[in-house]
């Protein structure tokens, strides 16, 4: 009997084992302190009261548990600059009680660590603390920095791994939780997140909101400013300042066209309203699709919506990336990737073929240009982060090497079976998280196994695990740019004068790529009679002005500086103020004239792009 008794105490030993390696097994992501293959975060409840003066949001989170693991009692939290006053567990009866925590020392990359250790497996926490004003996942503008310059405004940007300097949480795209909130702050602002937003919701300074899809932490986001809303269509809608509701709301009034032929190509969109927050020109990205509410740069409102593939690419993402989640930050691509390709095609069809041909021309340009300048380790889908914060390994690679394959994968098999299987992939994994591993067997078993002989194995492996580019990538060309390209040639030669070409009916993309093939020795006359005829110095398209003074800079066509101060001191946006920056850096002028603008300009900027712009200035 007792032999029995062991044998079986030994099997159910054995059994825990392998169950706690399956489960170790599934911990992928190295950038968080969770223990989340032991217990994993359902739901948040946000109590937070929004601080403008101490630039701080205080309240709690409670957090909903779900215990996976018999034997642990403790709960690994993600902070960063997070004061914690205070944590407590609710007993089997109902009673919260205060539990012991502790806070690890602030690693530079990850955060600190917070332990709760609760000694019995709670199915609630809650956590008492605020953030601090140098929080990297917020923004507080004061009102002055504002267009209105009456009231402030404040708001988050989660992705990669800034959740946590906002909220202490199970900062994964692992875990997937739902979340509700309670938002305070005062009566003239109005409060919105990446939720259930009503957009006549009473303007009281007391907002609730709650997002019944499962989502991980850095999807959860938050506006507060002087904000007002104005319908699109019944489902799709702007949130604003007044200054410039109007002129977004017709630039993107095409978001709900966008949103029915995703549906037809991709399959139904699951997450009810989509509407869309207008930041200040600070906010960092172009564009970040928290859900239901996407964040967008006001550096896209043209006035021709010759920019509107953001919105395209944000919306896609309510598949590609909100729907079905890369895992790690390693699997990027997996987001980025796919919603590139997803975004293109949404251009195509809301747009025609000639079109979204020109931006996949013009990305694929760029990212040759990328490549080249990048660690070669750098040029793999599958990221090596090698420790380093994600921000620092962010890459056009997981973007438009991403797309390319697709692309590839679309031309092998053709639209029908492509399409077919996108679908597919979107629906078998809705409100999951996988990995790129986990993605190539899928691909395998429905794709490239299933249609033998067509692609094999060893592609697959050198467009994900292989540096650069496969010799054998898809280059789109487009017509519109080989006939661009032929005015270069004859008017740098002296063939043409500038008169003969056809600007007047150009799109922007034939002007980017003017732009960027002009030859980086072009004389100073001649850049002096483009800026005459075109005012390019002066353009008020932030893509146009962009790739104008990155030419000026290379050609030494000091005229645009003034202009160039204005647009870096007014742009906080790093993929147009960055590059700049950089090649401003390149001699010993140009630095010091740049540190010069990005003292006036660094205290308008979000703390992500203040790193950025640190580490390229003040070294
Ligand atoms: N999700 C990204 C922004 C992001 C990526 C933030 C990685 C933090 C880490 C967003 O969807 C995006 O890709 N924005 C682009 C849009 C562009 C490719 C059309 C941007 O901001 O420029
Ligand atoms: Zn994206």
């Amino acid at each position: 009997m007792k032999t029995f008794i062991r044998l079986v105490a030994t099997i159910c030993c054995l059994a825990q084992l392998a169950w706690a390696q399956l489960a170790m097994a599934q911990v992928n992501d190295a950038l968080t302190y969770a223990n989340y293959d032991q217990v994993k975060v359902s739901h948040l409840y946000l109590d937070l009261a929004v601080d403008f003066e101490e630039k701080s949001l205080k309240g709690f989170a409670e957090l909903s548990l779900n215990w996976l693991s018999n034997d642990v009692a403790n709960v690994y939290l993600d902070t960063r600059d997070l004061e914690v006053h205070r944590v407590m567990a609710k007993s089997a009866n109902g009673q919260w009680r205060n539990v012991a925590f502790s806070l690890a020392k602030r690693d530079d990359v990850m955060g600190a660590k917070l332990t709760v250790k609760t000694s019995f497996q709670t199915p609630k926490l809650r956590v008492y603390y605020n953030s601090l004003p140098q929080a990297s996942g917020l923004q507080w503008l004061s009102p002055e920095q504002t267009a209105g310059k009456e009231k402030p405004f404040m708001f988050s940007q989660s992705q990669a791994i800034h959740a946590r300097s906002w909220i202490p949480i199970q900062d994964t795209p692992s875990v997937r939780m739902t979340y509700n909130a309670r938002i305070t702050t005062s009566d003239d602002l109005l409060a919105v997140m990446s939720a259930n937003n009503v957009p006549d919701t009473a303007r009281d300074g007391d907002y609730s909101f709650s997002m019944p899809q499962a989502i991980p932490a850095y999807l959860i986001a938050i506006g507060v400013g002087d904000l007002e809303f104005k319908a699109m269509s019944k489902q799709t809608g702007i949130y604003a300042e007044q200054y410039i509701l109007d002129r977004a709301v017709a630039e993107f009034d095409d978001t709900q066209v966008m949103i029915d032929e995703t549906e037809k190509l991709f399959g139904a969109y699951r997450w009810g309203r989509y509407d869309l927050l207008i930041l200040p020109p600070s906010f960092p990205f172009g564009g970040m699709e928290n859900p239901r509410l996407s964040f967008i740069t006001p550096t896209v409102v043209a006035g021709d919506k010759s920019l509107v593939n953001l919105i395209a690419h944000e919306l896609a993402h309510s598949w590609s990336g909100n729907l079905v989640t890369n895992e790690s930050w390693h699997d990027l691509w997996l987001n980025e990737g796919f919603t590139s390709y997803v975004e293109n095609r949404i251009m195509e069809a809301v747009f025609g073929a000639d079109r979204a041909l020109m931006e996949r021309a013009l990305d694929a340009q760029n990212l040759g240009y990328e490549i080249a300048e990048l660690s070669p380790g750098d040029t793999q889908l599958y990221i090596d982060l090698k420790g380093r914060d994600p921000d620092d390994a962010f890459s056009g690679v997981p973007y438009t090497k991403g797309q390319l394959f697709l692309v590839y994968l679309e031309e092998k098999f053709g639209r029908a079976k492509f399409d077919t299987f996108i679908m597919q992939y979107f629906d078998d994994h809705a409100f999951q998280s996988l990995g790129t591993k986990n993605f190539v067997k899928y691909l395998k078993a429905n794709l490239t196994h299933k249609y033998a002989g067509i692609v094999s194995d060893a592609e697959v492996n050198e467009w994900i695990y292989e540096q650069g580019l496969p010799s054998y990538t898809p280059k789109p060309t487009s017509d519109a740019f080989i006939i661009v390209d032929d005015y270069i040639t004859k008017w740098t030669s002296g063939q043409l004068e500038l008169a003969q070409m056809p600007t007047k009916t150009w799109t922007l993309h034939e002007w980017l790529h003017f732009l960027n093939n002009l030859p980086l020795d072009i004389t100073k006359q001649r850049m002096e009679s483009l800026d005459k005829a075109y005012n390019l110095t002066n353009s008020t398209n932030a893509e146009v002005a962009h790739a104008w003074y990155l030419l000026a800079l290379r050609s030494g066509y000091d005229v645009v500086y003034p202009a160039m101060a204005n647009y870096l001191e007014s742009i906080g946006r790093r993929k147009l103020i960055v590059p700049l920056y950089k090649e401003l850096a390149k001699s010993a002028k140009g630095k010091l004239w740049a540190q010069g603008v990005y003292k006036r300009a660094r205290p308008g900027y979000h703390p992500l792009a203040q790193g950025t712009v640190d580490a390229i200035l003040l070294n």
